[in-house]
C-alpha cells in the first residue's frame, strides 16, 4: 500500500466517538489456513460509546491515558497499535498525539470496545496528522488490528464475513428497535478462549469449503433482518458461541433468564464472545421503561444495564 503523502494544514485538538457493536447473528463456518474462523455476522452499532481525544504534540511521542485504571495503557493497547500502524504505513514523520480516552464500553465484554478505540484512533489521527488516507485506504489498515476493526470504522448494520473484516452493508434503517444491554462487572470473557472452546466442541462439524460457506452467506444476504427481528421469537437471535460461554459463565445463564422475562423483549442473546447480553425491544421508550422496572433486579444479580439507541454510523469525529 502506497500512502505517502503531505499532511494538509494541522489541526492541534480533535475528540472521536467510538460506538459499541452487538451481535444480531454470529454463525461460526469452518476453520480458516491462517487459524482464525471463517465466520458469517450481522454487527450493529448501538450509541454506547467510548471517547476519545486527540491532541496533536510538538515532539513524535504517542502518550496514552484513560479515565479507567482497569485498562493496560501500554504497547499492547490496541489505541497504541493503531497509532503506531497510522505511522508507520503512512510514513508521517510530523507531530505524535496525547491520546485521552473515556471509557464507557464494559471492557471484555463481546461490545468491541477495544476495537472501536482502535477505529476511531486511525479516524481521528488521520484527521489530526492530516494524512488524507481514504476510507478503503483506513480500513484495509484496520484489519491489520482486529478482525472488527473494520466495522468499527464503518459502523452501522452490516453482514461481515472472511474473519470478520468483509463488510457488506445491510438494511435496518428506520428501525425504533432499542437495545436492553446488561453486563456483569466482575466477569470478563476471552475472545480466544470462546473461539478454542467451540472448536473443541464442535470442530468435527465445520463446513469444509468455499460453496458451502457461500450458501450460508447468500442466506444472511437475502434475509430481510428488520422484519425477521420485528417478528421477534419466530426466528431466535443466532450466537453459536453463546452455547459454549454460558455452559462456563453463570452470569450469561442469569443475564439471558432475566432478560427473556421482561414482558416487551422481542428476544435476547449473548453479544460476541460475552460475557455482555442484550435484549432487543419495539421501542427506546418499552427499554427504558424495562429497566426502570427491572434495574434493581438487575442489580442484585451483579448486572450494570445500559438503555441503547440502534444507529447508522461508527468511529465519527465529534464536531
Ligand atoms: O481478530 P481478533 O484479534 O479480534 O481475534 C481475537 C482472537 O479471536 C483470535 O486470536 C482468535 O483466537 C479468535 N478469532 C477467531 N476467528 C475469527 C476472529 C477471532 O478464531 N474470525
Amino acid at each position: 500500500m502506497s500512502m505517502n503523502r503531505y499532511p494538509k494544514s494541522l489541526t492541534r485538538h480533535l475528540s472521536v466517538i467510538a460506538p459499541a457493536k452487538i451481535n444480531m447473528h454470529l454463525e461460526v463456518l469452518g476453520l480458516r489456513s491462517d487459524g482464525f474462523h471463517e465466520l458469517a455476522m450481522m454487527m450493529q452499532s448501538i450509541d454506547l460509546a467510548d471517547r476519545i481525544i486527540l491532541t496533536a504534540t510538538k515532539n513524535t511521542e504517542i502518550h496514552l491515558s484513560c479515565d479507567d485504571s482497569n485498562l493496560s495503557l501500554g504497547e499492547d493497547n490496541l489505541i497504541i497499535r493503531a497509532a503506531r500502524l497510522l505511522r508507520e504505513q503512512s510514513g508521517f514523520k510530523g507531530n505524535g498525539a496525547t491520546i485521552h480516552l473515556e471509557k464507557k464500553i464494559p471492557i471484555g465484554a463481546g461490545l468491541a470496545g477495544g476495537s472501536s478505540d482502535a477505529a476511531a484512533t486511525l479516524k481521528g489521527l488521520n484527521e489530526l496528522w492530516g494524512l488524507q488516507l481514504s476510507r478503503e485506504e483506513l480500513c484495509e489498515l484496520s484489519a491489520e488490528l482486529g478482525s472488527d476493526v473494520p466495522f468499527c470504522l464503518m459502523g452501522g448494520s452490516q453482514l461481515c464475513f472472511g474473519r470478520g473484516e468483509k463488510l457488506e452493508p445491510t438494511l435496518m434503517k428506520n428501525s425504533s428497535m432499542a437495545v436492553l444491554l446488561v453486563k456483569d462487572s466482575s466477569v470478563s470473557v476471552s475472545t480466544p478462549w470462546a473461539y478454542g472452546r467451540f472448536r473443541d466442541l464442535y470442530g468435527k462439524n465445520y463446513l469444509s469449503g468455499e460453496n458451502e460457506f457461500e450458501k450460508r452467506r447468500q442466506a444472511l444476504r437475502s434475509r430481510d433482518w428488520l422484519r425477521s427481528l420485528n417478528e421477534g421469537n419466530s426466528q431466535p437471535l443466532r450466537n453459536d458461541l453463546q452455547q459454549v460461554v454460558s455452559a462456563e459463565v453463570s452470569s450469561v445463564r442469569k443475564s439471558l433468564q432475566l432478560l427473556a422475562e421482561l414482558p416487551a423483549c422481542i428476544t435476547a442473546a449473548m453479544s460476541g464472545s460475552g460475557p455482555s447480553c442484550f435484549a432487543l425491544f419495539p421501542s427506546l421508550e418499552l427499554a427504558k421503561s424495562a429497566i426502570e422496572q427491572n434495574g434493581e433486579k438487575f442489580l442484585a444479580a451483579g448486572l450494570n444495564s445500559w438503555c441503547c439507541s440502534l444507529i447508522s454510523y461508527g468511529a465519527k469525529l465529534d464536531k
